[in-house]
C-alpha cells in the first residue's frame, strides 16, 4: 500500500491553518519564519519558495533574504544576528547547503535554541537524543507522522536507517529509537547491508543514491520510507527501487509525493510551535 505523504500533508496544513488562525485571535499577530538562502542553486531554491508558499498557505507572516554567492559571511551573520533578536519573528532558517567557502557552523551557531526551527541545533539534537524532544529535525518528524498513519505499531520493530546525517539519519534512528523499535544505522562503510536491511521490518533509505534499495534488500512485509529526491534524466526518483520493492512492502512511500510534501508542513508545525513557547 502506498503512504500518501501528499494527502497526510494536506490534512495536517488544514489544522494548522485553523491553530495559526486562533493563534493570531489570541496573540494579534502571525507566527513568522525568516527564510536566507544564499547562492542560485536551483533545488534549493525551489525548496526556499515552497517554503514561503506553505507559510502563506497555512496563514503565516514570512520573511525572505537572499545573498548572492560571494556576499561575505559577516554580511549574512549580521541578518541572522538582526533577526535573532526580533521579537516578532519566531523561526529562523538558513538554507542548506552554502555554497563553498561559508562557516556554516558558525553561520547556524547565531539562530537561537528557539528559533531553530529546522531542530539543527546541538541542544535540540541533544534534547531528541535523551527523549526529551523540543524541535524535531523535519525531515524525520514528518516521517514519523507517516509511519503513524499506517496504524501499525512501531513498539518492538526492528528499525534500519540507511544513512548517518545530522539532518536525516541521526534524528531518525533517534525518534524510532524513542518509539521503542530496535534501531540500527547503516551507512556507507557497513558490511553486509543486505543482510542487515533484510531484516528491517522498517527500513528508512535516506543515501542519496538513485534506486539503491532493491528487491533483494527488503523483508516482505516491510515499511519502506524513501528520503531519497534523485534527478535523472530529467525524471525524479528516490533512493529505492520503486517498481520491484513495491510488490515485496506491505507499505511504501511513492517518490514524489512520500516524503517530501510532510518536511515543509513540519516546518510551518515547528515555527507555530516556537510561536506559541513564547506565549508559555
Ligand atoms: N536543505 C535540504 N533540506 C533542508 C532542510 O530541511 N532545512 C534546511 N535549512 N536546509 C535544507
Amino acid at each position: 500500500m502506498l503512504i500518501y505523504g501528499k494527502a497526510v500533508s494536506a490534512d495536517t496544513r488544514i489544522k494548522l491553518k485553523t491553530e495559526v488562525e486562533e493563534f493570531e485571535k489570541k496573540q494579534g499577530r502571525k507566527p513568522c519564519l525568516a527564510v536566507i538562502i544564499v547562492g542560485e542553486d536551483p533545488a534549493s531554491q525551489t525548496y526556499v519558495r515552497n517554503k514561503i508558499a506553505g507559510c502563506a498557505e497555512v496563514g503565516m507572516r514570512s520573511l525572505h533574504y537572499e545573498f548572492a554567492d560571494g556576499t561575505p559571511q559577516e554580511k549574512i551573520e549580521q541578518t541572522v544576528k538582526e533577526l535573532a533578536a526580533d521579537d516578532s519573528v519566531d523561526g529562523i532558517l538558513v538554507q542548506l547547503p552554502l555554497p563553498k567557502g561559508y562557516d556554516e557552523r558558525k553561520l547556524l551557531s547565531l539562530i537561537p535554541d528557539e528559533k531553530d526551527v529546522d531542530g539543527f541545533s546541538p541542544t535540540n539534537l541533544g534534547l531528541l537524543a535523551m527523549n526529551r524532544p523540543r524541535t524535531i529535525s523535519c525531515t524525520p518528524f514528518g516521517i514519523m507522522k507517516l509511519l503513524e498513519s499506517t496504524g501499525v505499531s512501531l513498539k518492538g520493530k526492528n528499525a534500519v536507517v540507511i544513512g548517518r546525517s545530522n539532518t536525516v539519519g541521526k534524528p531518525m534512528a533517534m525518534l524510532l529509537l524513542n518509539a521503542d523499535c530496535t534501531v540500527t544505522v547503516c551507512h556507507s562503510k557497513t558490511q553486509n547491508l543486505a543482510e542487515i536491511t533484510s531484516k528491517a521490518d522498517i527500513l528508512v533509505a535516506a543515501i542519496g543514491r538513485p534506486r539503491f534499495v532493491t528487491e533483494d534488500m527488503v523483508k516482505d512485509g516491510a515499511i519502506v520510507i524513501d528520503v531519497g529526491i534523485n534527478r535523472v534524466d530529467g525524471k525524479l526518483v528516490g533512493d529505492v527501487d520503486f517498481e520491484n520493492v513495491e510488490n515485496k512492502a506491505s507499505f511504501i512511500t511513492p517518490v514524489p509525493g512520500g516524503v517530501g510534501p510532510m518536511t515543509i508542513t513540519m516546518l510551518l508545525a515547528n515555527t507555530l510551535q516556537a510561536a506559541k513557547a513564547k506565549t508559555e
